[in-house]
């Protein structure tokens, strides 16, 4: 069990496709989950991407029961998904305020469909089939993007709607700015 530094936006393997995982219920892929979850508690994050600890494999790890990082979001289940596979159910768009452990400090605000399906594995193999809308679509829709080499910033449409957290916490959550 261990913590890991999280890469920072402008390391190229951030940039990069992550691989498919092939070998389920064994030792290396438990140790690399438990590295994941501990990284993500220490860091106080919600979710976090294999490829953010520098392991390029298509795993992601995500859920809250309260965050406040978020504090207006509804509790999203702990959840280990593997090869996540996502389909749009609506074509709509909303947009909200997200950060990333890779871009500390900032936020910005981006498009993510409203309501999607997911499916993929957990570390067992075994399949896991969900709908989601609202904030937990969004994580998945973040996270995902993780594996295939993209990072919230280049999904924001309008560059005024990027900015510091001390900067713009007040004017997004209407509570002063605790970093
Ligand atoms: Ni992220």
């Amino acid at each position: 069990m261990a913590t890991m530094p999280v890469l920072k936006m402008g390391t190229l393997s951030l940039s990069e496709r992550s691989q498919e995982v092939t070998e389920f219920a064994c030792s290396a892929l438990y140790d690399l989950i438990l590295n994941l979850k501990e990284t993500l508690k220490k860091e106080g994050g919600v979710g976090i991407a294999a490829p953010q600890i520098g392991v390029n494999q298509r795993i992601i790890i995500f859920g809250f029961d309260s965050s406040p990082r978020y504090p207006n979001e509804k509790p999203v289940p702990f959840t280990v998904l593997i090869n996540p596979v996502i389909t749009a159910l609506t074509e709509e768009k909303t947009e909200l305020w997200e950060g990333c452990l890779s871009v500390p400090g900032l936020r910005g605000k981006v498009p993510r469909y409203q309501k999607i399906h997911y499916s993929g594995l957990n570390e067992e193999g075994e399949k896991i089939e969900r709908t989601a809308d609202n904030f937990h679509a969004r994580m998945v829709q973040h996270e995902c993007d993780h594996l295939d080499g993209i990072l919230y910033p280049e999904r924001i449409v309008h560059m005024r709607d990027f900015g510091f957290e001390s900067v713009i916490w007040e004017r997004v959550y209407g509570t002063p700015y605790k970093g």
